[in-house]
């Protein structure tokens, strides 16, 4: 039996109450969906700030009405205590994805970074502790291991961080080992590792690579590479995300309770590979705009150069096995985003 299937037995059988922040967002859409999938309840609180509608919309339109009674969303902001204390009644497990992204954004505005990343998962702790929840699993992120040269990258080695985000991340996880250490709280924290799929926002500045470049080239447009393109990430597909997620609330081995794990597949794509993926899907799914050659500009501050997970410790002691591989999840993106046009 595999892991998808022990939790979807386990969902099954108990309807549990959910908090998801950042429920508006790519991830946290993903989440809301898989758990009304399986007759969960859930909260969704959210302040727009990067999330959209839509996302709640599909969500709505994938699961069906009946399911979607499960669901209550709150809009508001965990940056306000009331805020989340509203939202936390009665749950059971929080998974906290609000948060604002991207290195970039941080280096031009770390206030604005640090007071959403860090003050609002302050108040997310501080709610959760008090409403008394069995376990927060937070979005914690690759960017911790900063300039640390080693790969794969083990959960227990890690550097100096390269920008005010991982600054934030890792903060989060601070305050989660001192929450844990201080209040007896159970907290888990996944380290994602460029996530990707649909509903990932594709337009703005700070948009993450794929969406963006799929996004480009179903239009003909040029695609940047910052630097010589032999940068390489561990991209791993939503929906491992989503079962890394559930594994790490529902997992009862005491070894997993406090800790932080790789979330990946524990691959590694070089920025020209994933431009030549991302084209061949495309051509094989019948675009027939010419997809010009990518530009390539300067290397970005604050990106590390190479980034690969190893994910043993969540298999060991979550029993995450990643089920969609980036080719798979490619395939399913650029799908995804080629029925949106
Ligand atoms: N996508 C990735 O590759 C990746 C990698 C590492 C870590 N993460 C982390 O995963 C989480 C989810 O990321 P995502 O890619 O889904 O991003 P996203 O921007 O799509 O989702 C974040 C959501 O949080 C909401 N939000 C932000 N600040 C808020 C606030 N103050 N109050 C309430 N809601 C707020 C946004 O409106 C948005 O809906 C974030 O914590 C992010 O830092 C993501």
């Amino acid at each position: 039996m595999t892991s998808q299937q022990r939790l979807n037995d386990e969902l099954q059988q108990q309807q549990y109450k959910w908090l998801v922040t950042g429920a508006a967002g790519f991830i946290g859409s993903h989440l809301v969906e898989e758990l009304l999938k399986q007759g969960q309840r859930v909260v969704g609180l959210d302040n727009f700030s990067t999330g959209r509608q839509e996302n709640l919309d599909d969500v709505r339109r994938i699961v069906g009405e009946a399911r979607w009674e499960l669901f209550d969303f709150q809009e508001g902001d965990i940056c306000q205590l009331e805020d989340c204390q509203r939202a936390v009644v009665d749950a059971d497990f929080v998974l906290h994805q609000a948060a604002l992204g991207s290195v970039p954004r941080s280096i031009k505005d770390p206030l604005l970074t640090n007071h959403n990343n860090i003050n609002g998962f302050l108040n997310v702790l501080v709610a959760a502790r008090d409403a008394g929840v069995r376990r927060v699993v937070y979005a914690a992120s690759s960017s911790t291991y900063g300039d640390h040269p080693d790969l794969p990258k083990q959960e227990e080695r890690i550097g100096k961080p390269l920008s005010p985000y991982a600054v934030t991340k890792y903060v989060n996880e601070l305050y989660a080992e001192v929450f844990a250490r201080t209040y007896g709280m159970d907290c888990i924290g996944l380290r994602y590792f460029n996530v990707f799929g649909p509903r990932q926002d594709p337009q703005g500045a700070y948009a993450a690579v794929i969406p963006r470049w799929i996004e480009s080239q179903i239009q003909g447009k040029a695609c940047r590479i910052n630097g010589d393109g032999k940068t390489s990430r561990d991209f791993c597909f939503v929906s491992n995300a989503v079962q890394a997620n559930l594994l790490a609330a529902t997992a009862t081995d005491p070894g997993a309770a406090n800790q932080v794990f790789n979330v990946a597949v524990g691959g590694r794509t070089s920025l020209n590979e994933l431009f030549a993926l991302i084209r061949d899907l495309l051509i094989k799914a019948g675009v027939t705009v010419t997809i010009p050659e990518p530009e390539y500009a300067d290397f970005r501050e604050g990106d590390v150069r190479h980034s690969q997970a190893d994910i043993s410790k969540a298999s060991r002691l979550l029993a995450y096995q990643p089920e969609f591989d980036v080719a798979k999840g490619l395939e399913l993106s650029t799908r995804w985003y080629l029925e949106q046009q």
